[in-house]
């Protein structure tokens, strides 16, 4: 389980190690101890705490110091996904993700691998492919293996497939995958992940699925059937894009526990939490709730492994793209930090709950 944490130790070089315990001395009487970062706290709760990260934004200097102060997770936010990977049939381009992963490595972060097979981002050769069965499967198993082989031992946990679960529950919605395929194309692909990379955790994750609700039970019943049935799964990511007042915890933590008797781990994977208009200080308040929450729901099952938010900072949230159609508000701040790296009522949440539950 990916519960319990290893962080490799810090290389450092004989002369600066023998230095450092002076350096501490000077420092002893003037410095007060800093506050424990987030990332401290949660590995004193055997979890990891992570963010989305969009690579342009490590050029930023401030974003990359919060970021490898605070997470010790990282997941691509959309580096490792196949229109970014494999725009072209054959041809791959691994260079943003790379740069993530060198991060990642260089600042002892784990790497939530994010997509393998999702209905967005597919270049028109898939989407618009007219690949019979067996020449879509051997598709998925060329991306899947040429993926996975070349992250193999870097990337721990992998998403390999992304909301492949209609709205209602009531079944898998029309994919270019599905479509070429048939509905066994999501197990094929986690078929395929398990034997490109056997130590690989690997997750299927989705949206509305967090509390038990309709969609949510039809993904428990989905990936019940590939416990049983010996199909290579290891957890749920709940995404976790809530909107301010929605987190019920109570549900969220019945919900885990039940996966958890599956023997499947859950992550949260996408956490943001969203509201209309500008913040207040009462709306920044009801929004640490939901954090609290949340996190809360997690610490209450040993198999929550990682509590994950959809990007650092509130400047670069998606959420404020005038693109999405079902959200409009340049003004929402959904995130932990502020526009400015400044920790906000649901950092400062989190920190309270993930002291109080360590000790
Ligand atoms: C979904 C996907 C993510 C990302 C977000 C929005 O949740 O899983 O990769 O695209 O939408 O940015």
């Amino acid at each position: 389980m990916l519960r319990k944490l290893s962080r490799p130790l810090l290389c450092i070089p004989f002369i600066a190690a023998a230095l450092i315990p002076f350096a501490l001395a000077a420092n002893a009487q003037s410095t007060p101890d800093p506050a424990p970062a987030l990332r401290d706290l949660a590995e004193q709760n055997h979890i990891h705490i992570g963010a989305a990260v969009y690579s342009d934004h490590l050029l930023d200097p401030q974003f990359n110091q919060v970021l490898s102060r605070e997470f010790n997770m990282l997941t691509p936010e959309n580096e490792a996904k196949f229109c970014w990977l494999q725009p072209n049939e054959g041809k791959f381009d691994f260079s943003k993700f790379d740069q993530l992963v060198a991060f990642a490595q260089a600042n002892n972060m784990e790497i939530h691998g994010h997509n393998l097979v999702w209905h967005q981002c597919l270049p028109d050769w898939v989407a618009q492919g007219k690949f019979t069965r067996d020449q879509a499967l051997q598709v998925l198993h060329d991306h899947i293996f040429t993926v996975l082989g070349r992250y193999r031992g870097r990337v721990a946990i992998w998403d390999v497939v992304n909301e492949a679960m209609s709205d209602s529950g009531s079944g898998l919605r029309d994919t270019p995958w599905r479509d070429m395929i048939g509905d066994d194309y999501v197990e094929m692909a986690f078929r395929f992940a398990h034997e490109a990379d056997p130590d690989a955790l690997l997750f299927y994750n989705d949206y509305s699925g967090e509390a038990m609700t309709g969609k949510a039970n039809a993904i428990y019943d989905m990936v019940q059937d590939f416990v049983k049935r010996g199909v290579p799964i290891n957890g749920v990511g709940l995404q976790s894009h809530f909107t301010l007042g929605g987190v019920n915890e109570a549900s969220i933590s019945q919900n885990i526990k039940r996966l958890g008797a599956l023997g499947l781990q859950v992550q949260i994977t996408e956490m943001d939490d969203r509201f209309d208009g500008a913040p207040t200080p009462a709306i920044l308040q009801e929004q640490a709730n939901d954090y609290a929450q949340l996190m809360q729901a997690c610490l209450e099952n040993s198999n929550c492994t990682a509590f994950i938010t959809w990007g650092v900072s509130d400047n670069y949230t998606w959420l404020r793209g005038t693109n999405l159609g079902f959200f409009k508000n340049p003004l929402v701040e959904p995130l932990l930090f502020d526009d400015h790296y400044q920790p906000k009522p649901a950092y400062q949440a989190l920190v309270d709950v993930l002291t109080k539950h360590a000790g």
